[in-house]
């Protein structure tokens, strides 16, 4: 019964649909003609009679900003509203169908939705901020080691779990810190937790490579979930990577590849590319193809301070060149190797149609830090809130900053109006650490 008002209601609403959560007590859905389902699944007025005064205002602002806070919808309809989650409507979720379909789906129809059908949703979760090294280009702010008590480390994972299945999403963890390995008793725990959950599909971990050794490796076989684990290496040899990473650090990293290749896990490399190392690029890539490991990823530096701008900073047309090697390597190896070179980030548009992506960043994925923080991306280091304290239900449906990051629309006119925006809108967060606003176009791109 509730079900079928619910689904009639999803059919008159027809496309202006907007859900508010009432605190903890439950929520109902309205539009601007001031309807509401209330609990009892009755149709009921919503807003007193002054309300209609200020609709005006209230749709114009949604139109402009796509979205609202709750204290300007307090403000506006004077309801008490604990947390306003988006409306549902092309005209309203401009650039954002993804979303769209999920409230349709999960919220106007009420369906449970089958595994299978699951949208993947990625975490990136710091979990720890330990770390044995001091990498020269690292975006980790201070090595203070207040690291939460686990069973804060273990509240957080199960809001994650949580949120998925509220979500109607399906979900990639990939595990990392700081350095995860320091803390091996909690990755395997966590690893372990996430293993058994019908949530997740897919983990993996980012580490340094240094701490890896043979009894480790055979205790992570035993997750049958973990199919990535993914080492850094920031130049082909000792003089190169260990001037990044520090002394004795590259022979460590390559021992620990060979020593999960080994052990038959998957491995890949991470190659971060910034203006000390950038000579290196292909040479990285004949690495990754002599280790043998499945794949490598470039991926530019995030320059978080002046200091980096100054000495790490790569300028658009050096990029291009080394984008344009980098390309010519990826066919030339495609002919008789199985090594993946992954090409999927913004920029590589400009190097092959067919290549790069749009970047996930408040669509399909979110980072969380090691004390609960949560980021759109460990790179664009805007807090939006902490899991343990708001959770992060509502931090996904009520960040304003992420329904500005959802809106192609409001992204620097260079990038709105670029045929490649499809598959690339620039990086948000170099365009906010190099040009300070994250909606800027990206200053790497060289079109
Ligand atoms: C923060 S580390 C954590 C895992 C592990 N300690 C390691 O070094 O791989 C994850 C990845 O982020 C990269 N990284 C660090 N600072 C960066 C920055 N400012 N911009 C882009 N990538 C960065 C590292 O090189 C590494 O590949
Ligand atoms: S090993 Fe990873 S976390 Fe540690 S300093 Fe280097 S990049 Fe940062
Ligand atoms: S203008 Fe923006 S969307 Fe177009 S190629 Fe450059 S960064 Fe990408």
């Amino acid at each position: 019964m509730c079900e079928q008002v619910t689904r009639e209601l999803g059919v008159w609403l027809s496309g202006r649909v907007y859900w508010i959560q009432h605190g903890t007590r439950g929520g109902a859905y309205y539009t601007l003609s001031d309807r509401v389902l209330d609990k009892n699944q009755q149709l009921v007025p919503l807003f007193e009679p002054d309300y209609r005064k200020k609709k005006k205002k209230y749709s114009d602002y949604v139109k402009t900003h796509g979205f609202i806070t709750n204290s300007l919808c307090r403000q506006l309809l004077k309801i008490n509203v604990n947390a306003y989650i988006n409306e549902n409507s092309t005209e309203f979720y401009r650039g954002c169908p993804e979303l769209n379909k999920d409230i349709t789906n999960q919220h106007i129809y009420n369906k449970q939705i089958k595994i299978d059908d699951r949208k993947a949703f990625y975490f990136q979760w710091h979990f720890i901020e330990n770390c044995n090294l001091r990498c020269i280009h690292c975006y980790q702010e201070g090595y203070d080691f207040k690291d939460l008590d686990k069973d804060k480390v273990f509240q957080i994972a199960k809001s994650m779990d949580q949120v998925l299945s509220k979500w109607g999403k399906i979900g990639r963890i990939s595990l990392t810190g700081g350095e995860p390995f320091i803390r091996q008793d909690l990755l395997e725990e966590l690893l372990n937790f996430f293993n058994q959950s019908n949530n997740i599909y897919w983990l993996g971990i980012l580490t340094n490579g240094t701490l890896i050794d043979n009894d480790i490796v055979l205790r992570l076989k035993k997750f049958e979930k973990l199919k990535e684990i993914q080492v850094s290496i920031d130049g082909s040899d000792d003089k190169n990577h260990d001037l990044v990473r520090g002394k004795g650090s590259f022979i460590k990293a390559i021992n620990g590849i060979k020593k999960i290749k080994d052990s038959g896990l998957g491995v890949s490399i991470m190659f971060t590319i910034h203006n000390m190392n950038k000579g290196e690029a292909i040479n990285v890539i004949n690495l990754a193809n002599d280790l043998g490991v499945e794949a490598i990823t470039i991926e530019r530096i995030t320059p978080m301070t002046k200091k980096d701008i100054n000495d790490l900073y790569i300028k658009p047309d050096e990029l291009k060149k080394i984008y344009s090697q980098i390309y010519k390597k990826k066919q030339e190896l495609e002919q008789h190797s199985e090594l993946k070179i992954r090409v999927s980030r913004p920029l590589w548009t400009l190097v092959d149609n067919n290549l790069g992506g749009f970047c996930p960043v408040g669509l399909t994925s979110l980072c969380i830090m090691h004390d609960g923080t949560v980021l759109p991306c460990r790179r664009l280091d805007i807090p939006l809130g902490n899991v343990l304290q708001e959770g992060l239900f509502k931090i996904w449906y009520t960040s304003e900053l992420l329904w500005k990051l959802r809106n192609k629309n409001l992204l620097d006119v260079k990038c709105r109006s670029c045929a490649m925006l499809p598959n690339c809108g620039g990086c948000r967060a170099i365009a906010y650490h190099v040009n300070g606003d994250f909606l800027a176009s990206d200053p790497q791109c060289w079109k």
